[in-house]
């Protein structure tokens, strides 16, 4: 399966902050917050990804990711040269796809739960069309809203509805099938002038092949696109690192774990990364690692 990182936009509601850089780029605590969606797609065990991005933008992207190989991973980019919207990466990415199934994850989307690796895997093995991540929400009007019969099938899906039919946000993480390039370009541009992914997936769910995996409530799912929630969301990666010891998207650690690097390799990258607490923690990810297989 391959995948994507979309991280266009101007993040207009976090101005001043990103008049000169981008959100993706933003810190959420203790790293930039595209380390976040990237980590989602490494979990699914996915390493070939395309990161989109604004022509300006790239550049520092890059600068941050290089070709992957220092995760084991194989990461490509391409420029959205215009906000044409979000299922537009599919165009856009439409030589990356290749007539594969591909994952694609919003640049701003952070999650965290128990077993989430597990939950892709099975999502990914099972996908046939098109898997949605749902998560309840208290402000169903800033998403796409799942509609859900009352044994929990997905029935409809309204981008942020005026009268939400229920309170189960379609997440920024999306599981496609080979045809969704294809899918993409049928589709027409809404009255924003944009190629809304709402609509891609209402082709899969008229196609009867559109399902939504529920994110149950000891997930979370966060959004850093306001000042409040970037904050928000760098106090609980904190708090989840003070708390049980753990750091949300540590990259390295996460290839490790996934067998895309060795321990030494490991090691070198929080070596390369000493003087900051994120690096040492990434030795001893590695050591623990090392331990755990001796013992
Ligand atoms: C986008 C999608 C929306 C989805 C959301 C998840 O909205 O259009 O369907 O629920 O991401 O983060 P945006 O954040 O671009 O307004």
């Amino acid at each position: 399966m391959k995948g994507i990182v979309l991280a266009g936009g101007s993040g207009t509601r976090l101005h001043p902050i990103t008049l000169s850089t981008s959100k993706q780029l933003l810190p959420v605590y203790d790293k930039p917050m595209i380390y976040y969606p990237f980590a989602v797609l490494m979990m699914a065990e996915i390493r070939d990804v395309l990161i989109i991005s604004t022509p300006d933008v790239l550049p520092a992207i890059q600068a941050l990711f290089g070709d992957g190989s220092q995760f084991g991973v194989s990461v490509d980019y391409a420029a959205q040269t215009e906000p044409r919207g979000i299922a537009d990466a599919f165009l856009v990415g439409e030589r990356h796809v290749r007539g594969r199934p591909c994952a694609l994850v919003l640049g701003d989307n952070i999650f965290h739960g128990p077993g989430f690796g597990d939950l892709l895997t099975t999502a990914r093995k099972e996908l046939d069309g098109c898997a949605l991540f749902g998560r309840r929400t208290d402000e169903p009007s800033r998403f796409a809203i799942a509609g859900l019969d009352a044994g929990g099938t997905l029935t409809s899906i309204e981008e942020k509805p005026a009268a939400p039919l229920s309170d189960w946000a379609v997440t920024g993480l999306y599981f496609y099938d080979e045809n969704v390039v294809e899918i993409a370009k049928s589709i027409s541009p809404s009255a924003r002038g944009e190629l809304e992914i709402t609509d891609v997936n209402r082709v899969y769910l008229g196609e009867g092949t559109a399902r939504m995996v529920r994110l149950d409530e000891r997930f979370a799912w966060l959004d850093a696109g306001t000042s409040e929630s970037l904050l928000e969301a760098g106090r609980f990666v904190r708090s989840v690192h003070r708390e049980q010891g753990v750091r949300i998207a540590c990259l390295e650690e996460i290839a490790l774990h996934m067998g895309f690097i060795d321990a030494d390799h490991c090691h070198r990258l929080g070596f390369d990364m000493r003087n900051s607490e994120y690096g040492r923690y990434v030795m001893d990810a590695a050591r623990r690692w090392d331990d755990s297989r001796q013992g």
